[in-house]
């Protein structure tokens, strides 16, 4: 028997957690999986409820558990209280507690959705890239940071750093991913400016040396953001730092068609892995069945590929996501201007997903 913990959060993040929960407890049986699943709080929902962003409840439970799906977190209610209370920094916080120094951020994309990018079918068609973000240092968490006034001016900081420790591990993890797959790194940095990056791009350098059967590039990160979108298919596994990560990670999703069909894996070396639709709360559809459940259902099949060891009941899950696209099912999100008054709920894609597992 494998436990799930399931930390729905805000916005969006109970509808799609919701679906990918009613698809793994579908995929189970047909695997000879036993999947347990238990509920927690995190975000403005822990707020309201328990005054915090993240209760040490709940990291202790993600701890023991080992395996959290994690639905987004975040709203305009919680959006004024200062930064260290916000609901954002609950996610911050798990990430951190739990050591999920790497994030996988795999951007593909479905052939059936290949017309849904702003971009030109010719132009998305092959790209299939691993964007590798390192989670739990740089910007996001380095000191000093805060607001002050200076000499009667408001002014605030925050403060980049990494040391050689933090980035040779995410490096590695970069490089036995590209073993996997095609075998070419892009390291992504602003090394004409930061001494962070030229410390990255020496340390990158250094691990490599272990891997000579990948090839390594390093790219500025202003001409990479140009290069995805002129010519996304060349990239194979993108590894940088948290805050580039971050940007450009949103800049791929839209590659594939909509920011609703990205997964994500966040991973450490204790042995816990934490799955999470790229996309956030979006507040704004919340409540009405009308987000794209099928970034939270692919992070699922993340979640029985990394910690449940179950690879065949994830392709399972991609195939089946597959064959709906195939079948021209659409949410509004991905869907063309005329196919837009056929889109499905959130709800109603995820029951098509159920049904299309064991598909071909
Ligand atoms: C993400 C999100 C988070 C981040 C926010 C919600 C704190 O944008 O997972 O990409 O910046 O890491
Ligand atoms: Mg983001």
């Amino acid at each position: 028997m494998r436990r799930i913990l399931v930390l729905p959060g805000d916005g969006v993040g109970p509808e799609v957690t919701l679906e990918a929960r009613r698809v793994l407890e579908a995929v189970g049986p047909r695997h000879d999986l036993k999947l347990e699943f238990e509920e927690g709080l995190i975000g403005g929902a822990s707020i309201d409820a328990l005054g915090t962003p993240l209760s040490d409840a709940v990291v202790a439970r993600a701890r023991e558990v080992g395996c959290v799906l994690l639905g987004a977190v975040g709203g305009p209610k919680w959006d004024d209280l200062p930064v260290d209370q916000r609901a954002e920094r609950g996610l911050l916080r798990i990430r951190k507690e739990l050591g999920l120094f790497a994030n996988l951020r795999p951007a593909t994309v479905f052939p059936a959705l290949a017309g849904a990018s702003t971009l030109l079918p010719s132009v998305v068609e092959a790209t299939d890239l691993l964007v590798i973000r390192e989670l739990t240092g740089g910007i996001y968490f380095g000191t000093p940071r805060g607001r002050s006034i200076v000499e009667g001016r408001r002014e605030a900081r925050n403060t980049m750093v990494y040391d050689e420790v933090e980035i040779a591990r995410i490096a590695r993890v970069a490089f036995e991913s590209a073993r996997l797959r095609r075998q070419h790194v892009t390291h992504v940095h602003k090394a004409n400016v930061l001494e962070v990056s030229q410390l990255w791009v020496e340390v990158v350098n250094e691990i490599a040396a272990d891997y000579a059967d990948v090839e390594l590039s390093h790219q500025l990160v202003d001409s990479c953001a140009m290069l995805l979108v002129r010519e996304p298919a060349r990239f194979d596994v993108i590894l940088t730092g948290n805050l580039f990560g971050d940007i450009l990670s949103d800049e791929a999703a839209m590659i594939t068609g909509s920011l609703g069909m990205l997964p994500s894996a966040s991973l450490g070396d204790g042995g816990v892995g934490l799955y999470e639709p790229v996309h956030g709360s979006a507040p704004d559809i919340a409540g009405r069945d009308v987000a794209n459940p099928l970034a939270t259902i692919l992070s699922a099949a993340m979640l029985l590929e990394y910690s449940l060891e179950a690879p065949a009941a994830a392709e399972d899950i991609r195939r089946a996501v597959d064959r709906v696209l195939e079948n021209g099912h659409r949410t509004q999100d991905i869907a063309s201007a005329t196919d837009a008054g056929k889109a499905v709920g959130c709800a109603a894609m995820g029951e098509l997903v159920i049904e299309a597992l064991g598909s071909e």
